[in-house]
């Protein structure tokens, strides 16, 4: 077992590079399901969830091998099963639901069950495939689905699912006629699938838009793609460098999407811009209370919640953050309150009262994004953090604590901890 160890109060300086997005790589290495031979993915990030997708993907019968180019060759798929081994370990496991019963007509995915952020049910996924032919039961914890041939249907989400919207693009690919999905969630990664399925020679329009249309054909060819890199990586990123005074350039990242992080950072009072080859955040001193309200894309993402609480912290004055996509993502709160901040939670909302000058502290990672927000906790506090438990930080972050180090924080892994 491995610890993060910070000693806070150094400002952040330099140059650092974006890796490919998770979100994006987690159905992509999915969608290599759906064609038969062998597909290329470039600037595949190095972490966790990644290593558990290829592994999941090893176990359906593909040939995984590489890293950064991950080159999957699915001519040899023949078990159709996401065992509960893997999907408790990642929940995105399920996204091998669609391709699985688009491609092979069957799929068994382990239903996952909670996880430390909220409840997380996959009923939309399973409506929408239901609308489509599929014949669902579930039995033992499993999630037994069939169908000879998916056919299209227009199907309504009940709520803005991201991997809802990418399981039910991935099974309407290859089935027969056409399929509406609408109230889709619009996220970039959705973006970024549709455009690597029609590489494949899929027929999609509307990705990225509420509305998304998919024409079924008969058959996809394997692809070569490199993936975006990852907005929440960056926003992580930009925060670090606001919350330290830093003068940081991010590179390789995609401005377009991180407009509402920007604006809330710009609202705050850090200075961003948008410069050839990046993003570029100069911290202040002083930063101004901001209230936040977390909405599916583009609104404020879920998934920077966390990281942007530690910059409230160093506001003049209250903010207030407004969870609205899962029910239970503040765990990171009490460990920020060990650490000195004033934060109190109501329901679905948390009051962070500013300024408070945070001390380094023991602290416990709870989940991926809680234990980014640790680590920036402990860039600017005083004396030294611990961060247990950092195979959160490593399922979603592809060694965020060496970037962080080349930018000048002192940062170091050790073994020890929980
Ligand atoms: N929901 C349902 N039923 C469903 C699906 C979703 O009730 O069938 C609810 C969820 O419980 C949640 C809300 O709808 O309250 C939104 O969940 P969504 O399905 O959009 O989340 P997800 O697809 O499971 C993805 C990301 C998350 C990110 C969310 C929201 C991947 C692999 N994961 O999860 O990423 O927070 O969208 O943007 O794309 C992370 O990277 O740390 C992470 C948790």
């Amino acid at each position: 077992m491995y610890k993060i160890v910070i000693k806070g109060g150094k400002r952040l300086a330099g140059e650092v590079w974006v890796s490919g997005a998770k979100n994006a790589a987690l159905p992509i290495l999915a969608s290599s399901l759906l064609a038969r031979g062998q597909s290329t993915y470039r600037n595949v990030p190095g972490l966790g969830d990644v290593v558990t997708m290829r592994k999941l993907l090893g176990q359906l019968g593909a040939k995984v091998r590489g890293d950064g180019t991950t080159v999957i060759d699915t001519t040899n798929v023949n078990h159709f099963e996401a065992p509960y081994e893997l999907v408790k370990t990642m929940r995105a496991s399920a996204l091998v639901l669609g391709p699985l019963l688009g491609r092979h007509g069957q799929a068994r995915v382990s239903l996952p069950g909670g996880c430390a952020i909220g409840a997380r049910p996959i009923d939309q996924h399973l409506k929408g495939l239901a609308a489509m032919g599929a014949r669902i039961e579930l039995e033992h914890g499993l999630v037994n689905a069939r169908a000879r041939r998916l056919h299209g249907a227009t199907i309504v989400f009940d709520l803005v699912t991201v991997t809802g919207t990418e399981n039910l693009m991935m099974a309407a690919v290859l089935a027969k006629g056409g399929t509406t999905l609408e109230n889709a969630a619009c996220e970039p990664e959705v973006e970024e699938l549709a455009r690597v399925l029609n590489k494949m020679g899929a027929h999609i329009r509307g990705a990225g838009t509420p509305l998304v249309t998919v024409e079924g054909v008969d058959e996809l060819h394997p692809v070569d793609h490199a993936i975006i890199p990852d907005r929440i990586e960056a926003g992580t990123l930009m925060v670090a460098a606001a919350i330290t005074r830093g003068n940081v350039l991010i590179r390789d990242c995609m401005p377009e999407h991180l407009d509402a992080v920007t604006a809330k950072l710009r609202a705050a009072g850090a200075e961003v811009t948008y410069e050839e080859g990046g993003v570029r955040v100069v911290g202040k001193n002083e930063y101004r209370p901001t209230d936040i309200a977390t909405r599916p894309h583009p609104g404020f993402p879920t998934d920077m919640q966390a990281q942007f609480m530690v910059l409230m912290s160093r506001a003049n004055g209250q903010s207030v953050l407004s969870e609205n996509i899962f029910e239970n993502r503040f765990m990171h709160v009490p460990e920020l309150l060990r650490m000195g901040a004033d934060i109190v939670i109501d329901g679905h909302l948390a009051v962070v009262r500013g300024p408070v000058k945070l001390k380094g502290a023991k602290v416990m990672a709870t989940d991926l994004r809680a234990s980014a927000c640790l680590v920036l906790a402990g860039l600017v506090a005083e004396g030294t953090t611990e961060v247990l438990r950092v195979y959160h930080l490593d399922r979603g972050y592809d060694h965020l604590e060496r970037k962080l180090r080349a930018l000048g924080a002192d940062i170091r892994r050790v073994r020890g901890g929980l």
